[in-house]
């Protein structure tokens, strides 16, 4: 497995890769890896010849008031991971080479951006798509392999993608989940015992939603009225929001088309961000 930590050498690498039998795929994380971002991994390993892993916790991305300085940082277990899960490239890029001091060029998507999380988080996607075409420019995938645990990062990549002409084919992984159903998050490393026993309530809650549009209802306000009394009953946990939306376009729906609806929500456990969503 190769490490890459500068911006050249990986230049130079994917041109490389790019003239070499097979196909590239991409991983972009922010590291701390677990098992959500291995069964990434592990599709881009069946996809592609060529797996490169991207770790780089994206100093834009992260408003003022956020978690920047203390989001869990494990280089080492990082790569253990990586080599056992058979990825080729690593690329650990420094962040002063890829934004230096001057730096003054972004990507923004307009309109899905705004939406959800983009309204307590303004700056937050902006952040999301210029690393991503950054990587995109720098690894020059075939493949780039996300979560749908950040079902929203997903939409605003496609569209990206699509108008921009990155010409990335975009390959999403079901949420790998804790055994109480919890999506595993690298942040999940922040929560006590107690706010880790709360936090159970986010996947119950979906769970209601899901049984709710087997059995028939298909108006969104009642299911999101029922998900919101439920997150409700935790002292901990503060929403900031409840959503059913239009997968692709993430704008609000009136009436549930099963199987085309996502179910997406922001809270608060005391001061850890969590999200989670379902399609139902
Ligand atoms: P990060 O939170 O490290 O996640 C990296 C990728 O792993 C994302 O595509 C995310 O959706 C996926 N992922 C996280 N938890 C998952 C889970 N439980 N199941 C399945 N997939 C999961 O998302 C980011 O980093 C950044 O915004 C990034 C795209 C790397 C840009 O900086």
């Amino acid at each position: 497995m190769q490490v890459i930590e500068k911006i050249e050498e990986m230049q130079a690498l994917a041109k490389r890769l790019c003239v070499s039998e097979g196909a590239v795929a991409l991983v972009p994380t922010m590291g701390s890896l677990h098992e959500g971002h291995l069964s990434l991994i592990k599709t881009a390993r069946e996809r592609a010849q060529h797996v490169v892993v991207s770790i780089f916790v994206n100093p834009k991305q992260f408003g003022p008031n956020e978690d920047f300085g203390t989001y869990p940082r494990e280089p080492e277990h990082d790569l253990d991971l990586c080599r056992e899960a058979g990825v080729d490239v690593v690329f650990m890029p420094d962040s002063e080479d890829f934004y230096p001091k001057d730096y003054s060029t972004y990507i923004t998507e307009e309109t899905i951006s705004k939406l959800m999380c983009g309204i307590s988080r303004p700056q937050h996607f902006r952040g999301v798509t210029t690393v991503v075409g950054k990587l995109f420019n720098l690894v020059r995938p075939d493949f780039a392999v996300f979560g749908q645990k950040d079902a929203q990062q997903v939409a605003i990549i496609r569209k990206m993608v699509r108008e921009l002409h990155f010409g990335v084919e975009i390959v999403v992984c079901e949420t790998v989940r804790e055994e109480d159903g919890l999506a595993k998050s690298s942040r999940n490393k922040y929560l006590s015992k107690v706010q880790r026993s709360e936090a159970a309530v986010i996947p119950q809650s979906l769970q209601t939603a899901r049984e709710m549009v087997e059995s028939g209802t298909r108006i969104t306000d009642r299911v999101i009225a029922e998900v919101t009394h439920i997150l409700g009953s935790k002292r901990r946990i503060r929403i900031i929001y409840v959503t059913m939306t239009d997968p692709d376009t993430m704008e609000p729906m009136r009436e549930i088309v099963p199987g085309k609806t996502l179910l997406a929500l922001a809270v608060w456990v005391d001061e850890v961000r969590l999200i989670d969503n379902i399609l139902v």
